[in-house]
């Protein structure tokens, strides 16, 4: 059975991710900070699917464990799934650089970190497929949320070069802007039904776009259409605009 490794396995949308996966009889990986979680997590999938789970503490942010962390998952996975992320809070990291650093470190260094340990040993096996969660805020800047937006920014960009790269060893690398989902990450926002998903839409959509080999998907069409019109808007239309 093919094993896929999910980072950040604790999220709303992994853990969608894990069940649409097990559902394919994947084996899985789990990896994420909070071991309680992720072991009843996996307590769950077993039974349900039947596949093999392993829990693995993981933290994006401890860099210099990423190598040891991939040489202990044992059995070296297929389908690689970054999902972890740290939204933060614009305001505060515009005055405190703890806050601006950790949004930085998390959806930008610690996908990188990992990602790149990742591709060396695929590129090498001459297979794999890459998926990385980033997101539409990634694809302008706006005030209220511009430096989460830039970290992903740089990661849509990184997934882009990596997907150019690994292109003749028959990695595949898909990136996954999934606009607003409802998840913990937005609990607390008042989203607009038209453009907002749940999380097993994003896991179907991840694994039809698996099937068909998509380099970059926006999981609700329409923001395709909306992220047109925003990038199009002229700087000095687009800096007058309360977003
Ligand atoms: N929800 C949305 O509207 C939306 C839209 C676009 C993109 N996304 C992206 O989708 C991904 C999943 O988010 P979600 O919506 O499912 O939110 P979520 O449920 O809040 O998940 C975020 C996950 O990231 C993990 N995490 C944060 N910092 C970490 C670190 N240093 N090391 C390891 N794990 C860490 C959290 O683990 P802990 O429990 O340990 O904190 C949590 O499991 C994120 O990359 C997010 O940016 C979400």
């Amino acid at each position: 059975m093919p094993t896929a490794l999910i980072l950040g396995a604790t999220s709303d949308i992994a853990q969608a991710i894990a069940r649409e996966l097990a559902a394919k009889q994947y084996d899985l990986i789990l990896a994420a900070r909070n071991m309680n979680y992720i072991e009843r997590i996996q307590k769950d999938i077993q039974i349900r699917y039947g596949v093999q789970v392993k829990p693995m503490y993981f933290d994006a942010t401890s860099y210099e464990q990423h190598a040891d962390f991939l040489k202990q998952t044992e059995v070296f996975p297929e389908v690689v799934v970054v999902c972890f992320g740290y939204l933060g809070e614009q305001k505060k990291a515009e005055a405190n650089w703890d806050e601006a650093y950790q949004i930085l470190a998390t959806n930008y260094i610690g996908a990188v970190s990992i990602l790149n340990l990742v591709a060396q040993e695929m590129e090498k096996r001459k297979q794999g497929i890459i998926i990385g969660i980033s997101s539409v805020a990634g694809d302008r800047g706006r005030k209220s949320n511009y430096i989460y937006g830039s970290a992903k920014a740089g990661f849509t960009t990184y997934l882009s070069g990596l997907r150019n790269r690994l292109y003749t060893s028959g990695v595949h690398v898909l990136t996954v802007k999934p606009g607003y989902v409802t998840t913990r990450m937005t609990e607390n926002m008042n989203l607009p039904k038209l453009l907002t998903t749940t999380p097993e839409k994003v896991a179907k959509s991840i694994s039809k776009a698996i099937k068909k080999k998509k380099n970059t998907i926006y999981v609700k069409k329409i923001w395709w259409l909306v992220m047109i019109i925003i990038r199009c808007l002229p700087e000095s239309i687009f800096k007058k605009l309360n977003l």
